[in-house]
């Protein structure tokens, strides 16, 4: 199959769709962080909606969009008649317009971002919500995936969490549910890193036509 993983840096889906040999091509604005790989030479920097407009057509697109104007845990600062309220406007019009390019140039096309305010805006999207305890890491992370064309993703392997006051919690939760990591300079990278148990289950599920 021939397919674009675009906004990943880590190349966690790049890795396993070459390895598990398809044609693939990862793009983002900065280097990736895998060159030694050798599906790094497959890495293109720039932007995602230029590398759309000049691709012929793809088997399958998945997209990782930048969230933080979108996710509703920045309402405090995005929401309407919050300061951040165009940059909200703008990560929609834009995201928007990933998503529209990609269904003209995927066969199928996945979209991925947290609990956002941006799903409600994509035509046509099925949207299915998945957590990284349901594919095999100790860990909670509410996440959706607008689908075109594709089948939801089935749930791998379950693990359970702590109990803490009759609340499940997982790994990289405080016993009150905040995540555990804590202020750095990598924060947000290491927060948007796509899990294994997920990159895993996308490349066995999808890399294969009859998923499909
Ligand atoms: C939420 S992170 C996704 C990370 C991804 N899950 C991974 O494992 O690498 C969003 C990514 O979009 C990239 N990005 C931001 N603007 C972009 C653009 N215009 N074109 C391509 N990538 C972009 C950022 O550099 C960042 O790596």
């Amino acid at each position: 199959m021939n397919v674009l993983i675009l906004c990943e840096l880590s190349g966690q889906l790049r890795r396993r769709f070459y390895d598990a040999g398809h044609n693939v091509m990862s793009c983002d604005t900065q280097p990736c962080d895998d060159p030694e790989h050798p599906s790094a030479v497959c890495h293109y920097e720039g932007d995602a909606i230029e590398l759309l407009e000049q691709s012929v057509e793809w088997d399958l697109i998945i997209m990782h969009p930048p969230c933080t104007a979108l996710t509703v845990a920045g309402n405090h600062k995005y929401a309407k008649d919050k300061p951040g309220y165009t940059e909200r406007l703008k990560a929609i019009q834009w995201t928007v317009k990933l998503w529209e390019l990609a269904k003209l140039k995927g066969a199928r096309v996945c979209l991925e971002n947290p609990v956002s305010v941006v799903f409600q805006h994509l035509k046509g999207a099925i949207v299915q919500y998945i957590q990284p305890h349901d594919y095999g890491e100790d860990a909670s992370k509410r996440t959706g995936l607008a689908l075109h064309n594709l089948k939801p993703l089935k749930p791998t392997k379950r693990i359970p969490g702590r109990i803490v006051n009759g609340k499940e919690r997982w790994a990289n939760q405080t016993d009150s549910g905040q995540n555990k990591l804590g202020p750095s300079p990598t924060r947000a990278k290491d927060r948007s890193k796509t899990y294994d148990g997920i990159a895993d289950a996308i490349v066995n599920q999808w890399g294969g036509l009859e998923s499909c």
